[in-house]
């Protein structure tokens, strides 16, 4: 008690999360093991891993409806331990699985978090109307929610989650199971929102998204942290110091892979769809070697560019799991 009211006076300055060796266990199960970070005020965060990773159960244990089994987790300088009802002012949650009353409009949805949060009666409605509006709902505003799509319900429920001005906004995998127009839309909300101030923690298991939407990446999986840090410094992790340079040749035949991988400066050579990837130690080297391989060859060069890892490379580099693990989709709204 007395450690957090005085921590309370330097929340300005304290981490927005601040999670220090927590560990979860569920009987024999250790969930989450012994993980550290910290997320500063305006990021976006992203925990990234495949399904029972561990994702969710931070995320409960950062929002106070779990309790760690060990370690310590700090919410604006708020132990969420012995403090979690000052934390619980300044944070937003859209769980996992939706929190929202399917008989009621979004309009009423909205509201009724906001009484739940103890916004002043005659601003709830305003604002209530404000973030509908924004979030593109508008017209829809007293519909009953069993009458949306999926992704529109989301986008409530992301609505009701910030509508007590949170600082911070949890989201537990935004987008899953949403097709692509309104995942896009989505991850908009979640950048305007970020825009206005609002530091973002989410989970996701979609490696594109955690790429485009978040400052920093903490790669989960089995419960602990593998990496983290930005994706481009994750993806440059993964290139090991070399270089990969994408080309298509005409006629591309079998025999273009292994001609080139015979030369000096090239490390490998893979398939792409219908170009090569050639990975070696310098570019100038890679090209040289390709240029020369054509004019022996007497094949034509038709595309040539370095390419950069992409994050899945990385995920797959870092963690040894193949890519295929994220893709696996699961039910539920
Ligand atoms: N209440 C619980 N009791 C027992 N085991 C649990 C409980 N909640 C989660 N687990 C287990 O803990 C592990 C982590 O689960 P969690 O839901 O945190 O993973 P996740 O990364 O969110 O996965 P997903 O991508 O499927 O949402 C899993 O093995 C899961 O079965
Ligand atoms: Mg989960």
């Amino acid at each position: 008690m007395g450690y957090d009211t005085i921590n309370a006076g330097h929340a300005a300055e304290a981490p927005a999360v601040a999670v220090s060796e927590l560990s979860k266990r569920y009987g024999r199960l250790l969930a989450v093991d012994r993980v550290t970070f910290q997320v500063q005020h305006g990021e976006i965060f992203g925990l990234l891993g495949p399904n029972g990773a561990g994702k969710t159960t931070i995320i409960r244990v950062l929002t106070g409806l779990s309790r760690p089994s060990a370690g310590q987790v700090r919410v604006f300088a708020h132990d969420m331990e012995r403090n979690p009802k000052e934390a619980k002012k300044l944070f937003g949650l859209v769980p996992e699985i939706t929190n929202l009353y399917d008989e009621l409009s979004a309009l009423e949805n909205v509201l009724f978090m906001a009484q739940l949060f103890g916004v002043p009666p005659q601003e709830r409605l305003d604002r209530a109307h404000q973030l509908l509006d924004l979030f593109g709902l508008g017209s829809k505003s007293r519909v009953r929610l069993s009458h949306f799509s999926r992704g529109m319900k989301r986008a409530v429920a992301i609505a009701a989650a910030v509508v007590h001005r949170p600082r911070l906004l949890f989201l537990d995998e935004p987008t899953a199971g949403l097709d692509v127009v309104h995942a896009r839309t989505l991850r908009r909300l979640v950048r305007r929102l970020n825009q206005e101030g609002v530091t973002v923690f989410l989970t996701t298991h979609y490696l594109e998204e955690a790429d485009q939407l978040c400052d920093r990446i903490a790669l989960l999986v089995k419960g602990r942290i593998v990496a983290l840090d930005t994706p481009e410094a994750l993806k440059d992790r993964a290139s090991k110091g070399g270089v990969a340079v994408e080309v298509a040749f005409e006629p591309m035949l079998d025999q273009c892979a292994v001609g080139l991988g015979r030369r000096t400066g090239i490390r490998r050579v893979t398939a792409r769809g219908d170009r090569l990837r050639v990975e070696g130690d310098k570019v100038s080297e890679v090209v040289a070697a390709i240029v020369a391989y054509a004019a022996e060859s007497g094949t034509e060069i038709t595309h040539i560019a370095t390419v950069r890892p992409t994050l899945e490379e990385a995920f797959v580099q870092l963690t040894g799991l193949s890519s295929e693990v994220m893709k696996t989709e699961k039910g539920g709204s």
